[in-house]
C-alpha cells in the first residue's frame, strides 16, 4: 500500500489497543495486570524500534510552509528605501525605530506607538539587554542597578521558556519557581514572594499562549501582575514576553487583558517591560522585534543601546511595514498560519485524548494558540519517556528543559512542538510517544 505522504514510516499505529481500549489506571491496577501490560507494551515498543523512524517534535519554530507565507518581503521595497517621513532607511540612525514600525509594534502589543522601541531581529536580545540595563546600569540611575543590592532573584512560572531561564542564569540571578495554573502563574505564591522577599527583582511571563503550557493569563492574573509594582522593590521589573500575542488557532481563542492599561490605572507603568516580535509572523530569523515601556524605562534602555549601536536595520522594518500595513493584513496572515498549525495541534491533542483521557498517566492543557503542548507525565517518568522515544526514533525536547537549571523537580514535564513535522509525521510520533509514556509509567509502577 502506498504510504500517505510518500515518506517512510509515516503511517499511523494503533498501539492503544494493547489494553483492549484506552483505559489505564495505574493507581488501582494489580501487580499482575501491570506485568501483563508491561510485557505487551515492551513488545509494541520493540516493533516501533524496528521501524527505524526518524522524527523530531522538539522544534518550536515555523515550518518552511509557514515561512513561505512571507516571502513577498523579499523585493517589496522595489528600490524605494524612503520611510513615510522621508527617512532614507539605508542610512544610520533611528534608535527608536521608524514611526510606521513603532505603529506595527503598537498593533501587536496594543500600546501607544510612543511607548514602542523597535529593535533588531530578536525580542530575546531585547530581553537580554533589558536585563543588562537593570543589572548594571539601573532604570532609575546607577544606584538602582540590581548589582548594587546583593542577591537578585527572579520569579519563574514553571514550566516555562528555557531561553528566559538562560538569560537570568547568565546574570547569576537566582530563579524562584511558582507553578503555572490554567489562569497563569499562581498569583498567591507570586504576591507572597514579592511582599516577603526584597531580593525579588523580576518575573518572567509569556502571558498569551504561554510557552509551553499554552495558557492565556486571566484578566484577574493580569491585573494582579500590574499591581505588583505597588508592593515590590522599586527596581522590580515584570518581563512581559508577548511572543504569541496574535498567534491564535481559532477566532474564539481567549483574549489577553491589556497590562499597559491596568498599569496606567494603578500608576505602575515603570514596573513592566513588554516584548514582542514578528519571528513567528514573518521570517523567524529575519523579523523585527519590539519593546514597549514607560518613558523612564525607555530613556534608560536607549542610553545603553546608543552605546552599542548607531541604529537598527530600518530597511527590514520598512519591509515589514509594507508587508503588514494594518491590522487586517496581520489578521489575514495569522489566519494562514493558523490554517497550517491547527491540524497539527489537533493531531497531538486527539492522540493524547484517545490515549490518556481515561487514565491516570498524564495531564495537559488544550492550547488555542502558540507553538506548544505541554504534557505532565506521572512523577519521575519524563526522562525515561524522552529516552525511550529517542531510541524509537522520535526526538523530544529534553526532560527538564522547561525548568530553571534544566531541573524539573518532579521529572514529569515534556514539551511537544508540532509546528514543523507533517500531520502524518506528528500522528506517528505521537503514537510512539503514547507507547513510551505507558511503558515508562508501568515500569515505574513496577519499580523496574
Ligand atoms: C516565549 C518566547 N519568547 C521569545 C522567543 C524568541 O523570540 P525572538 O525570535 O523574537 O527572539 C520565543 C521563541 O521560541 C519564545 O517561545
Amino acid at each position: 500500500m502506498p504510504r500517505p505522504n510518500g515518506r517512510p514510516g509515516s503511517e499511523p499505529l494503533h498501539s492503544h489497543d494493547i489494553f483492549g481500549g484506552s483505559q489505564l489506571y495505574l493507581d488501582t491496577a494489580s501487580a499482575e495486570q501491570c506485568k501483563q501490560w508491561e510485557s505487551n507494551l515492551a513488545e509494541a515498543y520493540q516493533a516501533l524500534q524496528a521501524r527505524g523512524l526518524n522524527l523530531d517534535i522538539t522544534r518550536g519554530k515555523p515550518s518552511s510552509e509557514q515561512l513561505s507565507l512571507s516571502d513577498a518581503l523579499d523585493g517589496i521595497l522595489n528600490n524605494n528605501y524612503r520611510a513615510a517621513d522621508g527617512t532614507d532607511t539605508r542610512n544610520y540612525g533611528g534608535l527608536d525605530g521608524l514611526p510606521e514600525a513603532r505603529q506595527l509594534g503598537s498593533l501587536l502589543m496594543d500600546v501607544p506607538a510612543e511607548a514602542v522601541l523597535v529593535g533588531g531581529n530578536s525580542s530575546l536580545t531585547l530581553m537580554f539587554q533589558a536585563a543588562l540595563v537593570a543589572y548594571y546600569f539601573g532604570y532609575a540611575g546607577a544606584e538602582s542597578a540590581w548589582q548594587n543590592h546583593g542577591t537578585v532573584k527572579f520569579i519563574c512560572p514553571v514550566p516555562g521558556y528555557d531561553r528566559h531561564f538562560t538569560v537570568t542564569e547568565t546574570f547569576g540571578i537566582e530563579m524562584v519557581t511558582v507553578p503555572m495554573t490554567a489562569t497563569g502563574p499562581d498569583m498567591d505564591a507570586v504576591e507572597s514572594l514579592v511582599k516577603s522577599d526584597p531580593a525579588i527583582r523580576g518575573m518572567w511571563n509569556v502571558p498569551r499562549f504561554s510557552n509551553p503550557t499554552g495558557v492565556v493569563y486571566s484578566d484577574e492574573t493580569v491585573k494582579r501582575i500590574a499591581a505588583l509594582g505597588k508592593v515590590a522593590h522599586p527596581s522590580f521589573r515584570v518581563f512581559w514576553d508577548n511572543a504569541y500575542a496574535v498567534h491564535q488557532l481559532t477566532d474564539d481563542a481567549p483574549a489577553l487583558a491589556n497590562i499597559y492599561d491596568y498599569c496606567r490605572e494603578l500608576g505602575t507603568e515603570d514596573s513592566v517591560l513588554q516584548f514582542a516580535s514578528t519571528s513567528k509572523i514573518t521570517h523567524a530569523g529575519a523579523g523585527v522585534a519590539f519593546m514597549a515601556a514607560s518613558p523612564k524605562n525607555l530613556a534608560a534602555f536607549k542610553k545603553m543601546l546608543s552605546a552599542s549601536t548607531i541604529g537598527p536595520d530600518k530597511e527590514n522594518q520598512l519591509r515589514h511595514c509594507k508587508f503588514i500595513p494594518d491590522g487586517a493584513a496581520l489578521k489575514a496572515l495569522m489566519d494562514k498560519h493558523a490554517a497550517l498549525l491547527k491540524p497539527r495541534f489537533e493531531t497531538v491533542l486527539s492522540k493524547l485524548e484517545e490515549a490518556f483521557a481515561d487514565s491516570d498517566l498524564g495531564s495537559w492543557e488544550k492550547p488555542q494558540g502558540g507553538y506548544f503542548v505541554s504534557f505532565d507525565a506521572r512523577p519521575g517518568c519524563a526522562h525515561e519517556i524522552v529516552r525511550l522515544a529517542a531510541e524509537a526514533g522520535v526526538k523530544l525536547t529534553p526532560a527538564g528543559a522547561t525548568f530553571p537549571y534544566g531541573k524539573d523537580p518532579e521529572n514529569r514535564n515534556i514539551r511537544i512542538a508540532p509546528s514543523v513535522p507533517t500531520v502524518n509525521e506528528i500522528a506517528t510520533a505521537m503514537d510512539v510517544f503514547v507507547v513510551c509514556v505507558k511503558l515508562a509509567s508501568v515500569r515505574k509502577k513496577l519499580g523496574k
